[in-house]
């Protein structure tokens, strides 16, 4: 029997403001498969990102793969992997009927939907469902060993996680259309140039990289980082003029908050600042 599909750990933020603040590292946790992402997988990242988005010492969240185990028995080694798709097996002979419900209400879209910032730390394969969880991340940290693609084409299939739009978006047409078209499997250094990965790192650096980023983030106020994180998301969702608008309605709105008293007094204190998070 399998164990959890999703395992949650927490690493302290020293010295946050407001006090107890909390990176949330989760990692798939189905190495034999490569970190498929399974009907449990969903129900459990969708009911830790509730959590997540309730608990408020949580500041930032990283998404990664488990390492894989140790092979027994002259088996083949599997191959590291943040998460090769989403689980294949559980498309055999199915119905549009069959997978509408579960397509409906997925975890690419309930990460995608978090206030709180998250970051994807791929080693490995981040291919179909796998690519699609990491670009429902706000910023993705990548080995210079992994590997990416949309090999959805190659089983007569799309991609059905967002991925069409979210890449889209994040690289523009061309690139998108060559690689869901293609299917084919792209380097580490293609997807930095291409823009799908923000930072490469060596498979040993990539856990402080992505540790850092998130630290980073958590020391800003936990309130600021929501409205700036909804900032940006105007400009997927609105008209540009609107966007500018709802920009600058958001900016004034800052200037009734305590924390940005706190971040100006702090700058000309010449101190670090002691953020409330309202
Ligand atoms: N769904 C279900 N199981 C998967 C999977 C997926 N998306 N990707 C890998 N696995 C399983 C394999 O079936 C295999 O299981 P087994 O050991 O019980 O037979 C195990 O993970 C290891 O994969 P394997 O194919 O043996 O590794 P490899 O090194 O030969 O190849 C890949 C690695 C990533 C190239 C290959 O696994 C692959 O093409 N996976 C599917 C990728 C894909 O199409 N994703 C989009 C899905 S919509």
């Amino acid at each position: 029997m399998e164990g959890p599909a999703l395992l949650i750990e927490e690493i302290e933020v020293e010295n946050s403001s407001p006090p107890g603040g909390v990176i949330s590292v989760w990692t798939l946790n189905r190495p034999d498969k490569l970190n498929a992402l399974s009907s449990d997988s969903h129900a459990e990242i969708k009911q830790n990102c509730k959590l997540a988005e309730e608990n408020p010492n949580i500041r930032c969240i990283i998404i990664k793969g488990s390492k894989p185990n140790q092979t027994v028995d002259n088996k083949k080694p599997k191959p590291v992997s943040f998460a090769a798709g989403a689980d294949i097996s559980e498309f055999l002979e199915c119905k549009s009927s069959d997978v509408r419900p579960f397509f409906e209400d997925n975890a690419w879209e309930a990460v995608w939907n978090l206030s709180k910032p998250t970051i994807a730390m791929i080693d490995g394969f981040a291919l179909g469902g796998g690519l699609e969880l990491a670009l429902s991340c706000d910023i993705r940290i990548a080995s210079t060993r992994s590997t990416f693609g949309q090999p959805e084409i190659n089983l007569g299939l799309i991609p059905g996680g967002g991925g069409s739009q979210r890449l889209c978006r994040l690289i523009g047409y061309g690139k998108t259309m060559e690689i869901i078209l293609s299917g084919r499997m792209i380097s580490a250094t293609e997807s930095f140039e291409m823009g799908i990965v923000n930072k490469l790192s060596s498979p040993e650096e990539l856990e402080s990289t992505s540790i850092d980023l998130a630290k980073e983030i958590s020391s800003k106020s936990p309130y600021t980082i929501k409205i700036a994180k909804k900032a940006v998301r105007f400009a997927l969702e609105m008209p540009f003029s609107k966007g500018i608008e709802s920009e600058r309605n958001s900016f004034v709105s800052l200037f009734d908050t305590k924390d940005k008293e706190i971040g100006v007094k702090a700058y000309f204190d010449r101190t670090s600042p002691e953020w409330v998070g309202e």
